[in-house]
């Protein structure tokens, strides 16, 4: 290991074998944390070449266990996104590219954040549950085209030790090991192709354009090169997508957008990602025609009804779809006034996220319960203007002291007498 560090310190590259043998020993705790963390500054500072990336994200697969679709006829087409706030596009996603034949063959965490993940936010409908065996699940995807199991096994153990060491030597801004990371855990969940939606922006892990492309076309090469058709799409998180931040509020914002009366922006941004989704399955001769069917089963139902039998199929009351005010509610809707007039010049999504974590929305530790009917819907983005005590936010709490999350609110949104743009919400695609 010591001539591994000086040789990746010396700026040389390592060889497939010499990464499987440290990465196999850092799994196995036969390699010493702070070798591995010397390696990781030398990594930093000297970058990996594409056969480097691609033989350590292998190598990060290859230390756990591995999921096996191969029970699910077609090809499994995986999205992930690096991360924002009020992300509702899985939940549209799934029964949108699943209506056209797409299998969607969902894993999913709970996790920590400013809301639930997509299992807590599926399980605000009632009944809803991820408790199913491997074998149920697999002949779900097969009949429905749609299902969500939480994460079972032990997927990439090597890049859960990396990313906590690295979290504590300041080593995790480094492009090849976030690409590295990202992809070794889609690869072992099983992914045939993969779609990236790489955030930037002020609520992003990335907030330069420039180190967003840089990591996209990362992530875009190492699966292309471990024979995963990988493509990327560089969204905007300058302000949270979509108006609601908060679990059953945004199940009902996906009824909307699958309905085609969802926000804008979230249904821009899922028809991009989900016409590469449909493309990347082999059901579309184009993007281009692969967007025109996306459309068309929203707007002939197709896709409300996949989501449909998607909640029944595991035990989930499907009536709520046509009824969705028998979805969790809060106590008290609240609105947040505009402090003054003018234009949204920016509002910060992170602060967004932090005040639905106060209502509840989310998980601070492991322990923490979630409340689904919490969190808040954005009355105001980037470019509307606002008279002065106009709502900008409804907040939904089952507390009844918000004074604490009303601040917080206004204090993200910066408003200004000048006219402003809305931003570009999607910035490059990587293909
Ligand atoms: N997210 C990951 O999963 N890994 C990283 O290294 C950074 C962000
Ligand atoms: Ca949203």
């Amino acid at each position: 290991m010591v001539d591994l560090i000086e040789k990746k310190r010396n700026g040389s590259a390592l060889t497939q074998e010499e990464i499987k043998f440290m990465i196999q020993g850092y799994t196995n705790d036969e390699i010493p944390d702070y070798q591995m963390s010397a390696f990781s500054m030398a990594v930093f500072f000297r970058d990996m070449t594409s056969d480097e990336r691609a033989a350590l994200t292998m190598a990060m697969v290859e230390s756990g266990d591995q999921i096996d679709l191969s029970g699910i006829e077609g090809v499994k087409v995986d999205k992930h996104s690096t991360g924002g706030v009020g992300d509702t596009t899985t939940l549209v996603l799934a029964p949108l590219v699943a209506s056209l034949g797409v299998p969607v063959a969902k894993m999913s965490g709970r996790g920590l954040g400013h809301t639930g993940g997509t299992i807590d936010k599926l399980e605000a409908v009632p009944g809803f549950h991820v408790e199913i065996t491997n074998e149920e699940f697999i002949d779900l995807v097969n009949k429905n085209k749609v299902a969500v199991v939480g994460q079972s096994g032990n997927l990439t153990p090597a890049d859960k030790k990396l990313y906590g060491l690295r979290d504590v030597t300041a080593t995790v801004e480094s492009i090849p090991l976030i690409a590295s990371s990202i992809m070794s855990k889609k690869i072992a969940s099983g992914a045939d192709a993969i779609v990236l939606d790489v955030k930037t922006g002020s609520g992003a892990f990335m907030k330069d354009l420039k180190d967003a492309e840089e990591l996209a076309h990362a992530m875009v090469d190492i699966g292309n090169s471990v024979g995963r058709n990988t493509m990327a799409v560089i969204s905007d998180m300058n302000q949270p997508l979509g108006f609601a931040v908060g679990n059953a509020l945004e199940v009902r914002e996906a009824i909307d957008t699958l309905r085609g009366n969802g926000p804008k922006d979230l249904e821009e941004l899922c028809l991009t990602l989900g016409s590469y989704m449909v493309y990347l399955a082999n059901k579309a001769e184009s993007v281009q025609a692969a967007r025109e069917m996306l459309k068309e089963s929203i707007s002939n139902g197709k896709a409300l009804e996949t989501f449909k039998t998607f909640i029944s199929s595991q035990g989930g009351d499907a009536t709520v779809v046509d009824n969705p005010e028998q979805l969790p509610s809060a106590s008290f809707v609240i609105d947040v006034p505009a402090p003054k007039s003018g234009t949204v010049e920016s509002i910060v999504a992170n602060e967004i996220g932090t005040a639905a974590m106060l209502l509840g929305a989310g998980r601070a530790t492991k322990e923490s319960e979630i409340d689904l009917a919490v969190g808040l819907v954005l009355k105001k983005k980037i470019g509307d203007s606002v008279e002065q005590g106009e709502p900008i936010v409804e907040i939904h709490s089952n507390q009844k002291d918000n004074k604490e999350v009303i601040d917080k609110i206004q204090q993200a949104f910066s408003i200004t007498p000048n006219p402003v743009q809305a931003p570009t919400l999607i910035y490059k695609e990587v293909t």
